[in-house]
């Protein structure tokens, strides 16, 4: 697989891996953990080099397995891993950005990865309550150290890149993006072209609903954060539908999967756009991989985003509570 360049000189796979999923989030495991030990196998054997996890995905058990999964590969691929939350027993009981905190995350984490640095550490949310220049500060000690290569922000507003980017070069952005989800596209894209910063969309398979998948008859289990997003609630996802459709009569024209269009589509956004759709499945590993190989027409994305303006998304892309937490 090709590469791109996040930042100035972070090198990765066009396509990375999201890990989430193999830990929360999507309800009961299609594997057991040495099945997934082979997914993170099996993509690296594809081409993929960027591995995307979070000190909160399990909690920690997601670091554990990527790190345990990738040991023998270190020195090919990329770890990006983010901190900012206060975890208590086992789960995520608000945010957490103080320096101490991250220090402490980032010697915690280097441990759960096996590794002696992070190649990519995000802020996972940004912290009203710790000034950002205090947080690129602390990750810039970091880098001194050895510690962490790059920086890296989640979900953080335009005027948080900047203050941040100030401080310390912020290599890569990683926030929700894709053709249901266009939040980033009046700022925080232009700041990111304008200060040579890279970008990473998360859920860049809308969750799974671009890939022509899910639709009303699916029935999500407990824990699978779907049934939590108004955009899954039945009624939305009925509104929906007709993006999804007109993805995959493009897909059927070309080829393609639903899935490989909505990646190809982020792909051609942006030379330095590095999408990490997330799956437990190296069918699907295989399959999303392979949009690095499809070209969409200035037709075929002018008539994509025509049709998703005309029909605009039913629901939010997260609950309240989440979207409390996005910074403006
Ligand atoms: N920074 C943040 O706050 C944040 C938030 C959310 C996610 N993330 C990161 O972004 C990554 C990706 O996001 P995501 O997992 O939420 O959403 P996603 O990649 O848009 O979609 C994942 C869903 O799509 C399914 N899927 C994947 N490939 C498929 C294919 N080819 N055909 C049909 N279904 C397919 C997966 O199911 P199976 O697993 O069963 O294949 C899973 O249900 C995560 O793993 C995580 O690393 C970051």
């Amino acid at each position: 697989m090709h590469t791109r360049t996040l930042g100035q000189d972070l090198e990765v796979s066009a396509i990375g891996l999201g890990c989430m999923g193999m830990s929360q989030s999507y309800g009961p495991n299609p594997g057991d953990r040495d099945d997934m030990i082979g997914v993170l196998r099996g993509a690296v054997d594809r081409g993929i080099t960027f591995f995307d996890t979070a000190e909160v995905y399990g909690p920690y058990v997601n670091e554990e397995l990527v790190g345990e999964a990738l040991a023998s590969v270190r020195d090919q691929v990329v770890f990006a891993t983010k901190f900012g939350w206060r975890i208590e027993n086992s789960k995520s009981v608000g945010l957490d950005s103080r320096p101490e905190q991250i220090k402490h995350v980032a010697d915690a984490s280097l441990r759960r990865l096996r590794t002696d640095t992070i190649d990519l550490f995000y802020q996972h949310r940004v912290d009203p309550d710790v000034p950002i220049e205090d947080v690129a500060g602390t990750v810039g000690e970091l880098v001194q150290a050895g510690k962490v290569r790059h920086f890296g922000l989640s979900e953080a507003g335009a005027a948080t890149i900047r203050r941040a980017h100030a401080v310390h070069p912020v290599t890569a952005v990683q926030s929700e993006y894709s053709l249901w989800t266009r939040d980033p596209e009046p700022e925080v894209l232009p700041t990111l072209a304008e200060l040579g910063i890279g970008f990473v969309p998360f859920s860049p398979l809308g969750k799974g609903f671009l890939t022509g998948t899910v639709d009303t008859t699916t029935a999500f289990t407990a824990g699978d954060i779907r049934t939590t997003i108004p955009r899954f609630k039945q009624d939305n996802l009925a509104a929906n539908q007709t993006l999804v459709d007109h993805v995959a009569t493009l897909a059927h024209t070309k080829n393609a999967t639903p899935g490989q269009v909505a990646l190809a589509w982020l792909l051609a956004q942006h030379p330095s756009i590095v999408p990490i759709p997330g799956t437990r499945r190296i069918a699907r590993v295989e399959e999303n991989a392979a949009a690095t190989q499809l070209a969409l027409s200035a037709d075929e994305r002018t008539g994509l985003d025509a049709l998703a303006a005309l029909v605009g998304v039913h629901g939010d892309r997260y609950n309240e509570m989440h979207m409390s937490l996005v910074d403006k």
